[in-house]
């Protein structure tokens, strides 16, 4: 049983570079100053970059965590106080795919220090790689990431339509990004939207959208979070918005929550 009231959620998208991992940090960023913990985990096992966003070096990753016997607290990262981050290793090919072992080993070794925290959020790699979709079946919500680009919604649907054919989740929250207006982020939703209600019968949800801004460009370039560069710029308040509506499912929900485990198929000891 999950006794913690943990949250858990995958940041997922069809297509890369469409925004996962700055969201992560920043809705991490935004759940901080909001004084609720969490825990990033940085999946993207072919190109992490958590750490490249924050301009750190981890002396240990996932990797130690896999092949050697560290234990979780000692990959941890401190952000900041009460919001930690599990970075991964870029272009270890083995890591790329991770076998069914390897993830047991994994999530073992994290489930007990997950329910620590509010939130866990994990940052996953773009596509349907087994990993992928292994991780993102097992947590309790999933946060699909979409740009107004047709490649991203067709991507998108893609990844959706494995995950509800082949793993039999249902349930999606869609969040719109780099939109150039309420109107544009709209009719983005409501196209995925109508395409999984006509072919797969499910109903998405709509997280709401993250404004293009070019203030975030210039975050990355810095190595800077955007919450921590620019709080008050467009996409800073977009992503404390989002954060919000997290917290407040969070709190809603905590009942449910605290009767499910975690990580599905990993109960807390
Ligand atoms: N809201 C936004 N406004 C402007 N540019 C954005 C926005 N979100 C993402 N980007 C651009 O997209 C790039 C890739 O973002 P990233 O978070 O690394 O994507 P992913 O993790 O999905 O591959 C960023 O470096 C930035 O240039
Ligand atoms: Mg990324």
């Amino acid at each position: 049983m999950n006794d913690n009231n943990t949250l858990s959620l995958s940041i997922m998208s069809g297509k890369g570079g469409v925004g996962k991992t700055n969201i992560v940090l920043n809705l991490g960023y935004a759940l901080h100053g909001a004084e609720m913990t969490s825990m990033l985990m940085d999946c993207d096992l072919g190109l992490a970059n958590l750490d490249v966003l924050l301009g750190i070096s981890p002396d240990r990753t996932l990797h130690d965590l896999l092949q050697t016997g560290v234990d979780a607290e000692d990959v941890l990262v401190a952000i900041e106080n009460g919001f930690d981050m599990l970075p991964a290793t870029s272009g270890v090919p083995e890591l790329v795919e991770m076998d069914e072992d390897m993830q047991d080993i994994l999530f073992k070794k994290l489930v007990n220090l997950a329910g620590e925290y509010d939130f866990l959020m994990l940052d996953l790699g773009a596509g349907i790689s087994h990993t992928v979709l292994s991780f993102a079946s097992l947590t309790q919500l999933r946060i699909v990431v979409v740009t107004p680009e047709p490649t991203s919604l067709t991507d998108s649907y893609a990844m959706i339509k494995v995950l509800v054919t082949q793993h039999g989740v249902k349930d999606f929250l869609v969040l719109v990004n780099q939109a150039t207006s309420a109107g544009e982020a709209k009719q983005t939703f409501e196209r995925l939207s109508a395409a999984c209600k006509n072919f797969l019968n499910i109903d998405l949800r709509n997280l709401g959208f993250i404004h293009q801004d070019s203030t975030l460009v210039e975050s990355v370039r810095r190595q800077t979070p955007l919450l921590k560069f620019a709080p008050n710029a467009q996409a800073s308040k977009d992503i404390k918005g989002i954060a919000k509506k997290l917290m407040r499912y969070r709190e809603d929900n905590l009942e449910r929550i605290s009767g499910r485990a975690i990580l599905k198929d990993f109960p807390t000891p």
